[in-house]
């Protein structure tokens, strides 16, 4: 344990643990010193100068982020010394600080205008030009304006300490630093957007958003990010009807303070291919109707085919709320099936546990060895990439990998491409299973794409067994971990929105599914059926609701309440930001009017009584975490025959993956800076 030094800061006593310095010390005890370089997730620069105190005893006044804490020291934040030194900081800063102030986007957020306005000398006594330094090429979601940067070095400390992406750096010296990237090149990192956050002035500001608000027009709403499975916490800053940007909410067990760059800047393509009124097919062509009449095609088509030949399909954003209305809808038609995997997808014994991140992203801290099976942990979930990062580097957990090698952005070891290097580990005979052996905590992270595979059963079967002849699963620590790319996957498998014993395709090849009323589902291919009625029911005009005979719309996450479970199995809500496009009703609204119009009675009229319903007919969701246990040990069979396969994974635009990020412009910008060659090359169509 740290032990506690006791000094005093103006005058008072304070304890603090002895790994601290006076700057955080400060914090704790609530007095305010200024600064700008110091950052609670970065290391210590010391470069600003910003955090100057009075400490006695010492000549100068010292830079309180960079000096630890003594027993005895005697600090003084407000003496004249440090009061004239802040001015004297500050008016050195401003030499060559533009006047931009009423152009500049972090107006009204900026760390130098608020802590010039608190500490700063009202006039100059510097006459001379300002210098001049040229913008940089950062990319298409970075703007710069370099004239405004006051080399606090947050974003190059950033991209080489938390992304694992070291292209930033200070050139020259003196007043001709420049912060700037090798060779004038793109900053190539998932995660880029966080130095837009973390630069304290408008010198690195957000491209797609320049020029658009000034942040005390806007108002807040606390949401959730539904771009993977994480969950990560964000805030939607909207205006009037409008969500002018996304940016992420501080929750340390999940994206800390950080947010992927798709989460960030998908947010236009909440704007653009709308589906704001109901159509239905009529002789090959889609033409918009009343939602009484849509209602009433949606009911004909419902009531043309027998139960067992209409299926209920989820897509990737869909609330517990909607996927629970629509359970009950097909429950009351005597329809059985609803799944939620688009493509197949192996699930092992139906035991939720088997299927979660059970380590959850705070305590990867305490692993000491990491298997990922299948997996690009970067792209398809980046903010547990980040947790895994901070591990690696810390020096206390070696990484290995089987699958295609990738960067990760930290070392590790590559296993090699063939799932049958699983069964060597598992049996002994690899060197990474002495590794494994060795760890105390170890944890396996198998990607989804391998429960895709077509012997994803054996797959499974070995990496479990795997974790449980190398002590992944104990008492207190559970490392057997799968990660889902989607944000409502765990949700519809906690609701049992699938069929255990059916494979949706299958049923679909054998022509047993005629009718399939899609809930935003545009990953599942229909071409291969091109009889199948299609009801569609979603926000976007994406991928399948082209297909559809009839489209009912419905608002998109930040226009209604919805509840999410994570990769992990947390329980969490998504506010209402704004309100939905004119005349757009709820999911759960839609299926009470299709009831009426089936002469049907749900048990829920309004979103409480639907989500009343939902913890009713689900105890183990519960506030805060879905209960899960996994199935007995042992219960899963592999053969070694069966794994003999080279992992391929499909070439997945990592700005492309759902409805939203596919109908914004700055995610097509991203695509085209980022994936063009690389998709070009693959030959795929991401
Ligand atoms: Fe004004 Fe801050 Fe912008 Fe500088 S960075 S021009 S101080 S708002
Ligand atoms: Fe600091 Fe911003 Fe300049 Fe980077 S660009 S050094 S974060 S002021
Ligand atoms: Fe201490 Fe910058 S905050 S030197």
């Amino acid at each position: 344990m740290t032990k506690e030094v006791t000094f005093t800061i103006d005058g008072q006593p304070v304890s603090v643990p002895s790994d601290k310095t006076i700057f955080q010390a400060c914090e704790m005890v609530g007095v305010e010193v200024p600064c700008f370089c110091y950052h609670p997730k970065l290391s210590v620069a010391g470069n600003c100068r910003m955090c100057l105190v009075d400490v006695k005893g010492s000549p100068k006044p010292v830079a309180s982020c960079a000096m630890p804490v003594q027993e005895g020291l005697e600090v003084i934040t407000t003496s004249e010394k440090v009061t004239k030194a802040r001015k004297g900081v500050l008016e050195f800063l401003l030499i060559n600080h533009p006047l931009d102030c009423p152009v500049c986007d972090q107006g009204g957020e900026c760390d130098l205008q608020d802590i010039t306005m608190a500490y700063g000398p009202s006039t100059s006594r510097f006459k001379e030009n300002k210098r001049a330094v040229p913008n940089k090429p950062f990319g298409p979601l970075i703007k710069t304006e370099m004239n405004r940067c006051i080399h606090c070095m947050r974003c190059v400390r950033f991209a080489n300490e938390i992304g694992g992406v070291p292209e930033l750096g200070g050139l020259h010296r003196g007043e001709h630093t420049e912060i700037a990237t090798t060779l004038d090149a793109m900053v190539t990192s998932e995660v880029s957007g966080n130095m837009i956050d973390i630069c304290p002035v408008g010198a690195l500001t957000a491209k797609p958003y320049a020029f658009t608000e000034r942040p005390w027009e806007l108002s807040h709403a606390h949401s959730i990010d539904l771009s993977d499975a994480v969950g990560s916490n964000i805030r939607v800053d909207y205006r009037g009807a409008q969500v002018m940007r996304i940016i992420p909410r501080e929750n340390e067990a999940l994206n800390e303070c950080w947010l992927s760059d798709k989460a960030r800047f998908c947010v236009d393509g909440l704007k653009r291919q709308r589906l704001d009124r109901p159509y239905v097919k009529k002789n090959g062509k889609v033409q918009s109707v009343s939602l009484d009449k849509a209602y009433a095609t949606v009911a004909k088509l419902l009531k043309q085919f027998a139960a067992d030949e209409i299926a209920f399909v989820a897509g990737d954003l869909v609330d517990l709320e909607t996927l629970q209305a629509a359970k009950t809808f097909a429950q009351k038609m005597a329809i059985n099936a609803v799944e939620c995997r688009q493509e197949d997808t192996y699930l092992p014994n139906h035991a939720l546990g088997d299927l979660l991140f059970n380590t959850h992203l705070e305590n990867i801290q305490h692993a000491d060895a990491c298997l990922i099976v299948g997996a690009n942990p970067r792209y398809d979930a980046s903010m547990l990439n980040l947790k895994i990062r901070k591990q690696v580097v810390k020096g206390n957990m070696p990484v290995g990998l089987v699958g295609e090698p990738a960067d990760l952005t930290y070392p590790y070891e590559h296993l090699g491409e063939n799932i049958n290097v699983l069964w060597d580990i598992l049996s002994g005979q690899h060197p990474y299973s002495a590794i494994l052996k060795a760890a105390k905590k170890p944890m396996v992270i198998l990607g989804e794409d391998m429960l895709k595979a077509p012997n994803g059963a054996e797959i499974y079967g070995v990496v479990r067994g795997i974790c449980e002849k190398f002590g992944c699963i104990q008492d207190q620590w559970n490392g057997m971990n799968v990660l889902w790319k989607d944000a409502s996957r765990v949700g519809a498998l906690a609701l049992d929105f699938y069929m255990p014993h059916l494979s949706l395709r299958e049923s679909l090849e054998k022509g047993k599914i005629k009718c399939l009323y899609l809930l935003g589902a545009d990953d599942l291919d229909l071409s291969p059926y091109p009889d199948v009625k299609v009801i569609y029911q979603g926000h976007h005009g994406d991928r399948n609701a082209p297909r559809a005979d009839v489209i009912l719309p419905s608002p998109a996450f930040t226009e209604k309440e919805g509840t999410y479970i994570n990769m992990e199995g947390r329980v969490q809500k998504a506010a209402r930001a704004v309100v939905p496009l004119e005349g757009v009703k709820e999911d759960w609204r839609i299926f009470m009017d299709l009831a009426q119009h089936l002469d049907l009675t749900l048990p829920f009229d309004s979103l409480t009584t639907l989500q009343d319903l939902l913890h009713a007919e689900n105890s183990h969701i519960q506030s805060e975490w879905v209960e899960a246990d996994m199935s007995n040990v042992g219960a899963y069979a592999h053969s070694k025959e069966a794994l003999s396969w080279p992992i391929k994974t499909a070439v997945r635009n990592f700005y492309f993956t759902n409805a939203i990020c596919r109908s914004s412009e700055t995610m097509a910008k991203c695509t085209q800076a980022y994936y063009d060659d690389e998709i070009k090359r693959a030959g795929v169509n991401a």
